[in-house]
């Protein structure tokens, strides 16, 4: 991302650092104190010290990467210190500018060992539409890098996730987290967790599948650039919370997250790999063509509005479901199952799965649409129609984002319509989503981003 420091900036940058120093003082709300999480991780950590078994490298959770991504949303991601990850890792995980999406991973990627762990107990958020954790296998180094994005199994989220709350009261508790591919490693995390006080049924296992990851191969003595290892990330959704100051001071905080690195002796002894776990069924069955009648009957009524108006259709582009198949994510490197290529706008497609989460269904335009057509000149109108999922109660929530080639899903594409009134535009959005009718519209008005030749990022507002 092209970056010019100003002394606009400048000051911009110490209004910012004096607003964070006021929300990190802002306390989040919880079941526990910070003091008292420390006490339980502390001898949690002291138990699996004792072993010899691993060695403990503190990293952080944190929600401060704003610079991509849905912006009804905020996106937690686990980071360890550079000395602890092989040489080249950042390099390797940085996006060139010929990349289409110009963004660095680095930092936000680890390796594992077939018997190594990411340890977090921390918080869970304040009430929020959605939230959940799952590890992702983010980069593959053979034959050379690419961006599978490639989730390893269903999230915990906040239905399911164990907490000190459990299920039904799943928002501000207090929750373990840990990743592993190893059966006993994940037994001696549980257990010295239990040993420390921590409740065992508030833990979560987050498998990593030894037959999908490619995990490091001893550590101590072979080279990363020779075992080409995965680098592993984690995604920590949250959606659509319902009280933003508090969302915002739980955003800032930084979480202390732990690596547990087996020790060469515990590696040697031999991986037990932890199976698959089979995935949750997706939907719920229910044939939606009852709804068929009505949605034409509301596609002529928005071209007669329209028409009324002077408009014209000139384009309808119906619309089709992606769910990427995942092995095919992490064994392909040409799979673009989400961001095609567009040779008419000579975009060249970007194969990845891009963090698609099996919570979610993704809906995209279909391989036969003719994508030339889908420009946004300032005398267009761009309608959405469809069915009212949350509405159905089949989602929780859906939104919608438009982007850009350039600038691809950027924050700062909106610059002349702020962030933040983007961000309060896109949770207004879906907040009044579950409001609709079950078969409603959204109409999206695009704006010219100054100082550019043509079209525009992805302002719109909602009528
Ligand atoms: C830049 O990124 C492109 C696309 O990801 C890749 O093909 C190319 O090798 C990279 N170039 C350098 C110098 O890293
Ligand atoms: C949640 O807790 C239950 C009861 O202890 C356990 O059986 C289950 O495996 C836990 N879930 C995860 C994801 O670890
Ligand atoms: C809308 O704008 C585009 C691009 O500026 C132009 O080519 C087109 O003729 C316009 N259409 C109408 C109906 O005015």
């Amino acid at each position: 991302m092209r970056f010019q420091y100003s002394s606009t900036m400048a000051v911009f940058l110490v209004l910012l650092l004096a607003m964070t120093v006021v929300v990190i003082e802002g306390v989040i709300r919880c079941d526990t104190t910070a003091k008292e999480r420390e006490m339980i991780v502390e001898d949690a950590l002291g138990n699996l010290r004792e072993s010899q078994d691993f060695q403990v490298i503190q990293g952080t959770l944190t929600f401060n990467h704003r610079q991509i991504g849905n912006p009804a949303g905020r996106y937690g991601t686990v980071s360890f210190p550079t000395w602890s990850q092989p040489l080249g890792l950042c390099k390797s995980t940085t996006f060139n500018q010929t990349s289409p999406i110009p963004f660095s991973f680095c930092n936000i990627a680890f390796t594992l060992g077939p018997r190594d762990a990411i340890v977090w107990l921390g918080c869970t958020p304040p009430p929020a539409a959605y939230f959940s954790i799952r590890s992702y296998v983010a980069f593959r180094f053979s034959p050379s890098v690419w961006f599978p994005a490639a989730e390893l199994g269903d999230p915990a989220n906040h239905m399911t996730l164990n907490s000190t709350g459990g299920p039904e009261d799943p928002f501000e508790k207090t929750t373990m987290v840990f990743s592993t591919g190893d059966r006993e490693t994940a037994r001696h995390v549980k257990r010295a967790f239990a040993k420390a006080g921590f409740p065992r049924g508030s833990s979560n296992l987050d498998v990593i599948p030894a037959e999908l990851a490619r995990f490091r191969e001893r550590q101590e003595t072979a080279f990363w650039v020779q075992d080409k290892s995965d680098a592993f990330a984690w995604q920590f959704r949250v959606s659509q919370f319902e009280d933003p100051e508090a969302a915002e001071a739980y955003f800032d905080q930084t979480w202390p997250v732990y690596f547990l690195r087996a020790r060469p002796e515990y590696e040697k002894r031999g991986a037990k790999p932890i199976p698959r776990p089979e995935a949750r069924p997706r939907g719920t069955g229910q044939d939606e063509a009852y709804l068929h009648p009505s949605l034409d009957k509301l596609e002529e009524e928005i071209i007669v509005a329209y028409a009324s108006k002077g408009s014209k259709l000139s384009y309808r582009f119906p619309m089709d479901h992606i769910v990427p198949d995942i092995e095919r994510c992490l064994t392909d490197p040409q799979y673009a199952p989400i961001f095609k290529p567009v040779p008419a706008w000579h975009f060249p497609g970007w194969p990845s799965c891009d963090w698609f989460s099996a919570d979610a269904l993704y809906t995209g335009l279909p391989d036969t649409t003719d994508l030339s057509a889908l420009t946004f000149p300032t005398n267009r109108t761009f309608v959405v129609m469809g069915v009212n999922q949350p509405r159905l109660q089949k989602s929780i929530y859906s939104n919608l984002m438009l982007t850009a080639v350039a600038h691809f899903e950027g924050m700062k594409a909106c610059k002349g319509h702020k962030n933040k009134k983007l961000r309060g535009t896109r949770l207004q959005s879906s907040e009044r989503h579950s409001e609709y009718t079950p078969l409603d519209r959204i109409k999206f008005i695009l704006y010219p981003h100054p100082g550019t030749s043509g079209w525009v990022y992805l302002c719109f507002s909602l009528k």
